[in-house]
């Protein structure tokens, strides 16, 4: 077809540096807070080196995520969390100063039995996400654990509630954490005192909730300080709200097909599976052809290039006049598990990566 071309990815580093400075910037409203980036929403480097500059860490979900992290930035501090480590993994992360987020008893455990040197550990707290139990339980069990082992200091309790809960969850998870905490001090064990919220904080920030979650975490906080007389760090490790607005996707079309009467089906150069194998981007179209003058709105259903039925964009309301071939087509807000999950469904080709400095 004459009018293929490669589909483009768009990474402004500009705004990368400027939405890292405004999460920065929002997030200060709790006082002693840190920031951390989610590494599995975006790893591309020169993204990760842009938001270096502003962010306190990283969060890294893999080994093979915290070696990349650790060889790019040796002096940033980082937080690991994730269940594929190996037993070998972790050892060599608390070796290196870094720290590792337990999510299962019966790993740190092990871990307790291997590793007899006094150690700061984090666990990641059970909460059930979407479903999924994920974490380990403050059951009695986990007490006697740090009751009998003095050797190991929970120093950081790890939380990432997911961003569909809203705030009863969300307050039941903080009761459960200030309630471990009570049971430490009267049983005198090590209190912890930083505390990571972990990521999902963009539909907070899209639904304009994200004041009001401030100022829980700030009540949270307060009540924890109260209770520990400590004074506590919390930690916030955002993927997605850093990095999905970064980015845009040009395709341009490459076939049309009217289905019934203002109804259409549009083939565009690049293949959903390739680039975003777990949600559908926005769209919007040129503006070149927005100030074209009027034009009837049609019903228009978006597929990708791979010969897979299910290769599917979404459903949009276009005008009827810019359904061309090599038309662009511009999908934005594609920042966030993208590039980061891409893959190389039936050997297609990757859009060239672009970068505006
Ligand atoms: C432990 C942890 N931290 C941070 C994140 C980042 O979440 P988001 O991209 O929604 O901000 C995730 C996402 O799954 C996570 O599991």
């Amino acid at each position: 077809m004459v009018t293929y071309k490669k589909a483009k990815f768009i990474i402004d580093l500009k705004k990368a540096e400027l939405i890292a400075k405004k999460v920065k910037f929002i997030l200060q409203n709790v006082p002693n807070s840190k920031l951390f980036f989610s590494l599995k929403s975006q790893r591309d480097e020169k993204v990760i080196s842009t938001i270096s500059k502003i962010v306190d860490g990283f969060d890294a979900s893999s080994f093979n995520e915290y070696i990349y992290i650790k060889k790019l930035f040796p002096k940033k501090k980082i937080s690991v969390t994730g269940e594929s480590m190996l037993m070998e993994e972790i050892i060599q992360i608390y070796n290196s100063g870094d720290l590792y987020n337990f999510s299962s008893l019966r790993q740190l455990k092990e871990f307790s039995e291997k590793y007899i040197k006094e150690v700061n550990i984090g666990i990641r707290l059970e909460t059930d996400y979407y479903g999924r139990i994920m974490g380990i339980a403050d059951n009695e069990e986990f007490f006697e654990f740090f009751l009998n082992n003095k050797n190991i200091k929970l120093v950081n309790i790890h939380v990432h509630h997911p961003q569909k809960y809203k705030n009863d969850v969300r307050s039941s998870i903080f009761k459960k954490i200030l309630k471990i905490i009570q049971k430490f001090k009267k049983a005198n064990v090590y209190i912890p005192q930083s505390i990571n919220l972990g990521g999902g904080l963009d539909e907070l920030y899209r639904e304009k909730c994200m004041n009001t979650y401030l100022l829980e975490v700030n009540n949270f906080k307060k009540r924890y300080e109260l209770i520990s007389k400590l004074r506590v760090i919390i930690i916030f490790e955002p993927g997605e709200l850093i990095s999905r607005g970064i980015s845009e996707l040009y395709t341009s079309i490459i076939d049309v097909k009217e289905i019934k009467h203002n109804s259409y089906q549009l083939t565009v150069n690049s293949s959903k599976f390739i680039l975003f194998p777990w949600y559908n981007p926005q769209l919007s179209i040129t503006p070149t052809n927005l100030t074209n003058g009027n034009s009837t709105m049609v019903n228009v259903k978006i597929y990708g290039f791979s010969n897979f039925s299910d290769d599917y964009y979404g459903e949009y309301m276009l005008p009827k006049k810019i359904l061309n071939i090599g038309e662009e087509l511009i999908f934005k807000n594609t920042g966030a598990y993208s590039m980061s999950m891409r893959s190389i469904f039936q050997l297609l080709e990757y859009p060239d990566i672009i970068y505006l400095e």
